[in-house]
């Protein structure tokens, strides 16, 4: 049986670091803040939304959520961003996708100051990653990466798997290994003979958006099975992309769904936020 990586406990750990590190910073006249923006009403997003807000909170975070109706066009967002852009208590802006189809989302990205780009999804940031220059890592993947370091395990030299080449989590994922030095190898929806690469892997991280695509067939005795999935079942529940009840008894240790990787992607989001008020401070 693996161990369960439990993801709120070390989200928790590293959060109550953030909060003493806000409010020592406050102390100074600078409290981090942070600004989502919001277009339409996606079941999904109102909730990804209201969770980022209330961890702000907690953390001692100054944060605004700007409600945008559907039919907001492109121009008007952009011109949200630049007031943003030029506001003082905002460190940090995020745009939470996905966005109505009326609305280019490479524009919008590229429109939030790289400075202030707490995703990193700005192509500066996304460059920064590949020379392993960076000042912001996409929030899934690093959330992963602490994860990781915190159970003590090494990626160096060892066997990596990313399922899932979405910009936002399988490529910066690769990238990430890669600048710990682990071998990797990137699967997608044409890769032939998935279940004989998957199960070379050391280090299998998935994030493909199907529940239960990964059954204990295709994975290795002893790997470490990383669970990005969360896809809401007919029963009203979450799932991961991994079949939990299978792959436990093969792995060594695995992140459930809820409770794994989800806490820590906020949890990067605040570090990144921190971060960027720090650098006001130094200012
Ligand atoms: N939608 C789903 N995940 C994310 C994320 O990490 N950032 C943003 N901005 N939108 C998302």
């Amino acid at each position: 049986m693996a161990k369960i990586i439990d993801g709120k406990l070390i989200a928790g750990e590293v959060r109550a670091r953030i909060a003493d590190e806000a409010a020592a910073l406050a102390k100074c006249g600078v409290v981090p803040g942070l600004a989502v923006i919001i277009v339409g009403d996606d079941a999904a997003s109102q909730v990804y939304v209201r969770n980022k807000h209330k961890a702000c909170a907690e953390a001692g975070f100054y944060s605004e959520v700007i409600q945008m109706p559907r039919e907001t066009t492109e121009n008007e967002l952009l011109c949200k961003i630049e007031s943003l852009a030029e506001d003082g208590k905002i460190d940090g802006i995020l745009v939470q996708l996905p966005l109505p189809e009326h609305i280019d989302e490479k524009k919008v990205t590229a429109a939030i100051p790289p400075e202030k780009d707490v995703d990193a999804f700005h192509l500066e940031n996304t460059g920064r990653i590949m020379t392993g220059d960076y000042r912001y890592l996409p929030c899934t993947p690093a959330g992963i990466m602490t994860m990781l370091r915190h159970e003590k395990i090494d990626v160096a030299g060892k066997e990596c798997v990313v399922i899932g080449r979405s910009n936002i989590v399988g490529k910066p994922m690769a990238m990430m290994l890669l600048n710990e030095n682990g071998t990797v190898t990137v699967c997608h929806s044409k890769t032939k003979n998935l279940a004989e690469v998957t199960r070379r892997a050391d280090i299998l991280v998935v994030a493909v958006g199907k529940a239960g695509f990964v059954t204990a067939d295709m994975v290795k005795e002893g790997a470490v099975v990383i669970d990005v999935g969360i896809n809401r079942g007919e029963d009203g529940k979450l799932h991961g992309d991994v079949d939990f009840e299978g792959v436990k008894d093969v792995a060594s240790a695995i992140t459930p769904v809820p409770g794994g990787v989800g806490p820590m992607t906020i949890t990067t989001l605040l570090e990144n936020t921190l971060a960027a008020a720090k650098r006001r401070a130094e200012r």
